[in-house]
């Protein structure tokens, strides 16, 4: 049975990617966010991205009207009430989340809906306690580019129950097409446990002058077949969230391997975040070689 009715909170990088493909699969979608300016930036995401899809022949010339018949977009909770299944996109901030759960537990009147996370890295179990609902809340985690990349992590708390893993599981696997992983509720999942601290040891061999950025990043793109190198990827990923994330899992395991470099912190103070930003590690700008 295939999920109609899905709600995205937060519509960046990874929310827009998610509604993307939510409303590819068919469903209608409902995007949340903070204010106008932020569903304008988040709309043209989507638009963006259905464009290079069509272009590149990978979707139909209709792709872009279909998604954007099936998609609204709101800046008040309320319109998620009648959702089956939401996904909260917002930024990696454990107290905003929090947040967005109080109000989706207030809010959703369907008590069989699904309440999920897109977080990377913060536990399931911190966000399930905000509501009233804790078995229905659990984590569906996506990866950047959201309709290219083919992996979802689902991530159960203690409290969530086998019904609704079954259910969003099913939603990831049957309706997204996507290949799902389960794990356990530990800071950082299954992949992003291991990637951080990859993308920390690149941060910190070129903060100590070991190798370039260029050099850094060709050696393991050409060296191992990586399809981006690390210092590249992190510009994709966002500085601010890797630097979140690794937060996270240095708050949970309390390992060095998991501590942001100083470099890494002093980038996100400067608001050189990456793409999005249009500079980090490498420059993003128009006219940037
Ligand atoms: N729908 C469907 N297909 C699309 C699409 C869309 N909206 N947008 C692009 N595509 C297709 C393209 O047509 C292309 O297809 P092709 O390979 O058959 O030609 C393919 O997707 C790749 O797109 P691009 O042409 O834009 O890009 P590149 O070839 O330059 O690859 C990349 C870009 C996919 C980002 C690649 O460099 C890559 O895989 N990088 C690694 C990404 C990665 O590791 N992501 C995980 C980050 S970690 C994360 O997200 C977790 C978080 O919690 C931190």
């Amino acid at each position: 049975m295939s999920v109609e009715r899905v709600g995205v909170v937060g519509c960046g990088l990874m929310g827009s990617g998610i509604a993307e493909v939510a409303a590819a699969s068919g469903a209608t979608v409902v995007v949340l966010e903070s204010t106008e300016g932020a569903l304008t930036a988040g709309r043209e995401r989507i638009v963006r991205s259905a464009e290079r899809a069509m272009k590149a022949g990978k979707r139909p010339d209709t792709y872009l009207e279909e998604l954007l018949s099936r998609i609204s977009f709101a800046t008040s909770f309320d319109a998620l009430a009648d959702r089956q299944l939401v996904v909260e996109a917002i930024v990696e901030d454990e107290r905003a989340k929090i947040e967005v759960f109080e109000e989706l537990d207030a809010v959703v009147s369907d008590p069989d809906a699904i309440l999920a996370s897109n977080t990377s890295s913060i536990p399931i179990m911190k966000l399930a306690m905000a509501t009233k609902r804790p078995e229905h809340v659990i984590g569906i985690h996506f990866f950047n580019p959201v309709p290219v990349m083919h992996l979802v992590e689902l991530v159960t708390s203690l409290l969530t129950s086998e019904e609704v893993a079954a259910r969003a599981e099913a939603f990831g696997k049957e309706q997204l097409s996507k290949i799902v992983i389960r794990s356990q509720d530990r800071a950082g999942f299954i992949v992003n446990a291991l990637l951080i601290p990859y993308l920390l040891s690149a941060i910190r061999m070129l903060e100590s002058g070991f190798a370039t950025a260029e050099d850094i990043d060709h050696g393991m793109v050409e060296g191992c077949a990586h399809p981006m190198g690390p210092l590249a990827l992190t510009d994709l990923i966002g500085l601010d969230t890797t630097c979140a994330v690794a937060l996270s899992l240095y708050d949970e395991f309390k390992e060095q391997l998991y501590a942001p470099p100083p470099l890494l912190l002093r980038m996100v103070e400067a608001g050189l975040l990456g793409r999005k930003s249009g500079r980090g590690f490498y420059d993003y700008t128009a006219g940037a070689k």
